[in-house]
Parts: structure tokens; C-alpha cells; sequence
């Protein structure tokens, strides 16, 4: 048996390939488009393991992939492929659009088409799993209750409108033909192989370079976050044993607001690897222009996940941004080869008037 997994070059794809093969037998065909944020360097330690194909194309392009599931009998797919940094959507949608809607639409027809030639048992044990995001469902205010499934779609960016569109085609695949899928909509996530264009992997790099942190606003817009391997163990799950067509939140129950989630690292760093001079790392936090349409809070509900499949996290913050903070000390040769060539113009176009 093999899955088709799309994206798997990127931050969480990635990690998701790696844990999927250190936890099973099961093949793995990993189709990326290599974009920035594509890394073939997170799968080094897989490079030479035959249960792991990598191919170098585009989710837009139904024949490639049409022809994928065809040549290896695929049983599952695992679509991690996006544009996914909202500050990149709001200087230029355009990709977003390409990859995250029209990518996500031909990778459901392609799939349509294999789908619909299987043997009645394959068709019936087939799922297509889509990976999405908390974003889609826009922000709460501070008391209202974390978004439950049930919460109405209101994406406030050209990422996550671009994200809502995929999942209401998902859905719609579903409902109209069948399509044996599972959606899942997941808080914001952190932990090894994540780009240094978003906010941890960002401070920590910045701290350690001497440069300053910066804080969009005033630092008080919330997140709920997730290590990394949890929400990955959270898609083994729901792959297993989701009911289908149904949505499952994941979430940390870890909300915190952005400011208190860098002085924390700030604190770290200062533990793990002190300032030459002895000062803290705190001292390098500015802040800066506001990230325009900058949604306030998100925060998942995600009871249902643990009621039907019995899923929680493993890692609270405090263990898991202490991981994540001594692998970015232990890595620093691949942070050093991402932050080349696409990243630095990024950080120019996006930091230099704030
Ligand atoms: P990422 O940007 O790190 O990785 C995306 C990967 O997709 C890259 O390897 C890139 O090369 C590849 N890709 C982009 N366009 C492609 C295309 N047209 N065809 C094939 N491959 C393509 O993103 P990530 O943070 O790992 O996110 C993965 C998925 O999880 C996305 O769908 C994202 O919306 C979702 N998600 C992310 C988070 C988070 O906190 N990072 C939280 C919830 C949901
Ligand atoms: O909620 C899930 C989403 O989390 C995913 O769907 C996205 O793919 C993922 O990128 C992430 O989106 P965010 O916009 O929340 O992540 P980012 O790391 O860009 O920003 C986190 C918060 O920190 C956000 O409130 C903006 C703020 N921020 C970010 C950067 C890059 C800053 O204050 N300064 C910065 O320099």
C-alpha cells in the first residue's frame, strides 16, 4: 500500500513524511513543487529509503498526478501542498490563488478520475485527506468561545480566503460525487523544519544574529499553538479513522499572544545560549507596522478530534518551544542554506518599512 503526499518538501509535509515512515511500513510518494519553501534538506535522512518517492511537480498539473496514483496504486492522499505565509499573500495573492484553489480543484479531479476506476473494495477503502487551517474560520474576540467545527467561514486574507475556497471544493467533491474526504483545520504550528519567514523560527534566528524581533502591532493578537509532530499524529489519526466527509479541529489549547510567545523564547535563548554581552534577548524586540486585516485571535475547539478518535497533544508550549528551540540551536547549517537567495529579498520587501 502506498499514500501520495503532496507538499511533503514543506514545514509540516515534511515532518509528516518523516514520522509517517518512522512509525510504519507504508510507502510514501511525495509530489512538491519545490517553491522557497519546498526543502528536499528536511528529507535528508530519507533520501535513501526506497518506501520514499519524491517527485518534483505541481499539483496544478492533473496529468502528472493523475499518472502518480495510476503507476503506484495509491490508497490515500495527504494534500499539505499551499502557498501558506499571509504576509506573502497580502504583497501578491496571485500564487495563492494558482496553488491553494486551482491546484487543490485539479488535484480533486485528478483523484476523481482514479477514484472512479477503482474496484468497488479500493474505492471503498480510498481517503483524501485536505489539510487546512483555523484561519478560514476569521477571528474571535478575547472571551468568545474557540472555534468548533460548526463555526461559520469568514477568511480575512487572500490566504485564507484562498484556503476556505479549497475546503468548500473538498466538500463539495463529497457531496456531489462521493469523494471519499476528510478535511482538517488546524492552529498555527511550530517546531523543527519550520521557515524563518514566520514568527518563531523568525526570533529565534533574529535573536541569535543580533537583529531585532519584530512585533506586528501591539503584540497582543492570540494564537493557539501546536508542535508540530502533534498535529502530524493528529492526520495519522483522522487518516485511520475519520468518519467521512467530516471536518476535525486541531488545536494545542495553547493560546498565547505573540508578544509573550517572543519574550518566551527571549527567555530561552537567554538560558540556552546567553548573549555574548550578557543581556537579555528581550532588549531586541521593536515594534513595528501593523500586518494589515492582522486577524486578532484564533483558538480551536478541539473536542471532537478527542471524543470520536481519542487524539490529544503530546507536547504542551513549554516543552515544545524548548524542543523547538534547541533544534534551531543544533541546526544551524539549515538555517543558514534557507536563508539565501528568495528568503533575504522577502525580508527586505517585507520588513523594510515597518
Ligand atoms: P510550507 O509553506 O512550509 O510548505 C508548503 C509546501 O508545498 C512546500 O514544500 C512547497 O514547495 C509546496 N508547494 C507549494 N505549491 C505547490 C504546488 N503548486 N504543487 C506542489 N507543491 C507545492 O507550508 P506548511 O506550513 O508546511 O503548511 C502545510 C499545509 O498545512 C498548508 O496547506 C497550510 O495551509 C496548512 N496549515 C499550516 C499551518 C501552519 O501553522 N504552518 C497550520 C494549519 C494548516
Ligand atoms: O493559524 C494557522 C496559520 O498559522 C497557518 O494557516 C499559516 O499557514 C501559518 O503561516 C500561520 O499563520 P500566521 O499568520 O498566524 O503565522 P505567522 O508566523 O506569520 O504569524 C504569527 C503571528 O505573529 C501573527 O499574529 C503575526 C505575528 N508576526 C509575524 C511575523 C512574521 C509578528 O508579530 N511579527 C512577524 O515578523
Amino acid at each position: 500500500m502506498t499514500i501520495l503526499v503532496t507538499g511533503g518538501a514543506g514545514f509540516i509535509g515534511s515532518n509528516f513524511v518523516l514520522d509517517w515512515l518512522a512509525t510504519c511500513d507504508e510507502a510514501v510518494v511525495n509530489v512538491d513543487k519545490l517553491t522557497y519553501a519546498g526543502n528536499l534538506q528536511n528529507l535528508a535522512s530519507v533520501q535513501h529509503d526506497a518506501r520514499h518517492v519524491f517527485v518534483r511537480g505541481d499539483i496544478v498539473d492533473y496529468d502528472l498526478v493523475l499518472g502518480l496514483l495510476q503507476r503506484h496504486g495509491i490508497r490515500a492522499v495527504v494534500n499539505f501542498a499551499a502557498e501558506s505565509h499571509v504576509d506573502r499573500s497580502i504583497h501578491g495573492p496571485e500564487d495563492f490563488i494558482q496553488t491553494n484553489i486551482v491546484g487543490s480543484f485539479r488535484l480533486l479531479e485528478a483523484v476523481r478520475a482514479y477514484w472512479g476506476n477503482l474496484d468497488a473494495d479500493a474505492r471503498a477503502a480510498f481517503r483524501f485527506l485536505h489539510v487546512s487551517t483555523d484561519e478560514v474560520y476569521g477571528s474571535l474576540a478575547i472571551g468568545e468561545p474557540p472555534f468548533a467545527e460548526t463555526h461559520p467561514y469568514q477568511p480575512n486574507s487572500p490566504y485564507s480566503a484562498s484556503k476556505a475556497a479549497s475546503d468548500h471544493l473538498v466538500r463539495a467533491y463529497h457531496h456531489t460525487y462521493g469523494l471519499p474526504v476528510l478535511t482538517t483545520n488546524c492552529s498555527n504550528n511550530y517546531g523543527p523544519y519550520h521557515f524563518p519567514e514566520k514568527l518563531i523560527p523568525l526570533c529565534i534566528q533574529n535573536a541569535l544574529s543580533g537583529k531585532p524581533l519584530p512585533i506586528y502591532g501591539d503584540g497582543q493578537q492570540i494564537r493557539d499553538w501546536l508542535y508540530v509532530q502533534d498535529h502530524c499524529s493528529a492526520i495519522r489519526r483522522v487518516l485511520e479513522d475519520g468518519r467521512l466527509g467530516e471536518v476535525y479541529n486541531i488545536g494545542g489549547w495553547n493560546e498565547k499572544a505573540n508578544l509573550d510567545v517572543v519574550k518566551t523564547l527571549c527567555t530561552m535563548l537567554d538560558e540556552l545560549q546567553p548573549r555574548s554581552d550578557g543581556k537579555p534577548y528581550a532588549e531586541q524586540i521593536v515594534f513595528v507596522t501593523d500586518r494589515p486585516g492582522h486577524d486578532r485571535r484564533y483558538a480551536i475547539d478541539a473536542r471532537k478530534l478527542e471524543r470520536e478518535l481519542g487524539w490529544r497533544p503530546v507536547e504542551t508550549f513549554e516543552t515544545g518551544i524548548r524542543k523547538t528551540v534547541a533544534w534551531y540551536l543544533a541546526h544551524q547549517d539549515w538555517v543558514a542554506n534557507v536563508m539565501s537567495g528568495d528568503y533575504q529579498s522577502w525580508l527586505d520587501k517585507n520588513y523594510e518599512d515597518r
